[in-house]
């Protein structure tokens, strides 16, 4: 395949970036994206330009370093990751256009890569509990209803690329942090901190600069995991809930 690529180049966060256009060949339909960036990187070391800067680190679709919004959608045409993205879901011929995330609270590090650690303070505010845990107990230990077991594991799935934050018109997290709060709240584990978690990632998430929900779905729609729209509303419940026992 033969492919013109349109990236967003930009040397560093206080420097002005463009759409550069480059011209790339040789590339397999079974290649995956960012195998195809990184045969055009090599093309531009060989004569002495610089490489376009991109996240990666697992290429399986499990860590989340990766996300680039391709063709104006986040992680591009297909329901997966950037890394797990192939070429054949393009064609010969085609022009891409590469950018990074465009969210306020995400501000561009260089080329495809942004600041992201707005989502680790996120975390940091209550995507925990303090129990301690040692090694793995018994299964039967702590009982789990089954519905809630199967809830927080398909909340846990999340795996923080911002894709959601991307792809909202507000650039609002609610969706990674629904994710986080309703994971661990509907877990007995997670019962001590139930109410303080809510308050303070909600808190945490709107200290970020994140925009506010207008119920778009656009977050559902690009999510890599397939987190569910209702975790929202799942979380401004949780919210009304510790809001009305006093907050915390
Ligand atoms: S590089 Fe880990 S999810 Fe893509």
């Amino acid at each position: 395949m033969n492919l013109t690529l349109r990236i967003w180049r930009q040397a560093g966060p206080d420097t002005p970036g463009s759409m550069t256009t480059y011209q790339v060949g040789g590339i397999s339909p079974d290649m995956s994206f960012l195998e195809m960036l990184d045969t055009l990187n090599e093309e531009l070391i060989l004569r002495g330009d610089a490489p376009v800067a991109f996240d990666h680190d697992c290429r399986e679709g499990i860590c989340g370093a990766c996300g680039m919004v391709i063709n104006g959608r986040a992680h591009g045409p297909e329901r997966t990751t950037t890394c797990q993205l192939h070429m054949r879901h393009f064609e010969d011929g085609d022009t891409i256009d590469v950018e990074p995330w465009r969210a306020a609270a995400f501000p561009v590090v260089k080329d495809l890569v942004v600041d992201r650690s707005a989502f680790d303070r996120i975390i940091g505010a209550g995507g925990y509990i303090t129990a301690p845990t040692g090694s793995a107990p018994d299964a039967h230990a702590t009982p789990v209803p089954k519905e809630a077991a199967d809830t927080a594991f398909e909340h846990a799935e999340c795996i923080g690329c911002g894709a959601c934050v991307a792809a909202c018109p507000n650039g609002s997290a609610m969706l990674f942090t629904s994710a986080k709060v309703v994971h661990l709240n509907v877990l007995p584990q997670g019962g001590p901190e139930r109410a303080s978690r809510v308050m303070n990632m909600v808190e945490a998430m709107d200290a970020e600069g994140f925009g506010g929900c207008t119920n778009t779905g656009e977050c559902a729609t690009a999510c890599p995991k397939g987190i569910p729209l209702p975790s929202i509303a799942a979380m401004n419940r949780e919210y009304l809930r510790s809001s009305l026992r006093g907050g915390r």
